[in-house]
């Protein structure tokens, strides 16, 4: 199903947001506040994945976005990198069975090519096993760059021979690589940092942003909590006026 668009009609935040799409910052610095080593945080982060999952489920959210490693985080020591490559494996092989048994569809989007050809088959496995599940779609973002997924989709209309006439907004998120997601409803960043980071940028166009300070291995099913109510207090307009948005809505 094509979700495009989603700027042209005006959904109420009343609801519950569809789509929650997170980056999940802070493990290193909550780790070195304890004088543990980064790593501790990127494990003590995976629990909080599972928690904020299971919150998600709960709370009938549809799709969850999760921001895992950027195209950047290349650039970190190797030996964290090596680290968070052996947890993801470790994070796949431990709960995608789990996931399944919930019901939950779990697809893993970005420049998949650079991991290891072992951990590119754990990963379609993962995808073939629960591509047909309704609960919730988790989607995490691996070697993810919003600039990347701009320009493979541009490359990809571009294969499909489609440059006859203009490129239309249509063919382009057709390719993007959540194609399958309607755009984002909530955009939680944990950690303090008040940036982008090269996230989803196309999707994220009007998504409504929150930061907090919390590190997110402290990020639970409250702070979630929160990140919604504050979600809920505000008034999607779209370039619209605030008179034009509740006439839509009575
Ligand atoms: C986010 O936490 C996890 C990844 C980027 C993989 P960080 O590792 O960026 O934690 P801080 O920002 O250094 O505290
Ligand atoms: C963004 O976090 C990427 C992930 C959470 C995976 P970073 O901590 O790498 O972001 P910057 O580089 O500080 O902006
Ligand atoms: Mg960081």
């Amino acid at each position: 199903m094509n979700h495009s668009s989603s700027t042209k009609t005006v959904p109420s935040t009343g609801l519950m947001p569809k789509h929650i799409a997170i980056i999940m910052d802070g493990n290193g610095r909550w780790a070195t506040k304890r004088f543990l080593p980064r790593v501790a945080g990127h494990v003590k982060g995976v629990d909080a994945v599972r928690g904020i999952v299971e919150a998600c489920i709960k709370r009938d959210i549809q799709f969850l976005t999760l921001f895992a490693f950027s195209s950047e985080n290349w650039r970190r020591p190797a030996d964290e990198v090596s680290l968070l490559m052996r947890l993801f494996v470790t994070a796949l092989e431990k709960e995608v069975k789990k996931m399944h048994d919930n019901n939950i569809r779990l697809k893993i989007v970005g420049d998949l090519s650079r991991f290891d050809l072992s951990l590119q088959e754990a990963i379609h496995q993962a995808e073939q096993l629960t591509a047909a599940n309704t609960r919730l779609t988790v989607t995490v973002c691996a070697n993810y760059g919003g600039r990347w997924d701009i320009l493979q989709a541009m490359n990809k209309v571009v294969a499909n021979g489609q440059l006859a006439g203009e490129i239309t907004e249509e063919m382009l998120e057709a390719q993007l690589s959540m194609a399958y997601a309607p755009e984002p409803d909530l955009f939680i960043r944990t950690g303090g940092e008040t940036r982008i980071s090269n996230f989803l940028l196309w999707q994220l166009a009007y998504t409504e942003l929150f930061f907090t300070e919390t590190f997110w291995p402290d990020f639970n099913a409250q702070s979630l909590d929160e990140a919604i109510a504050s979600y809920q207090s505000r008034e999607r307009r779209f370039g619209r006026t605030s008179a034009q948005v509740t006439d839509v809505q009575v």
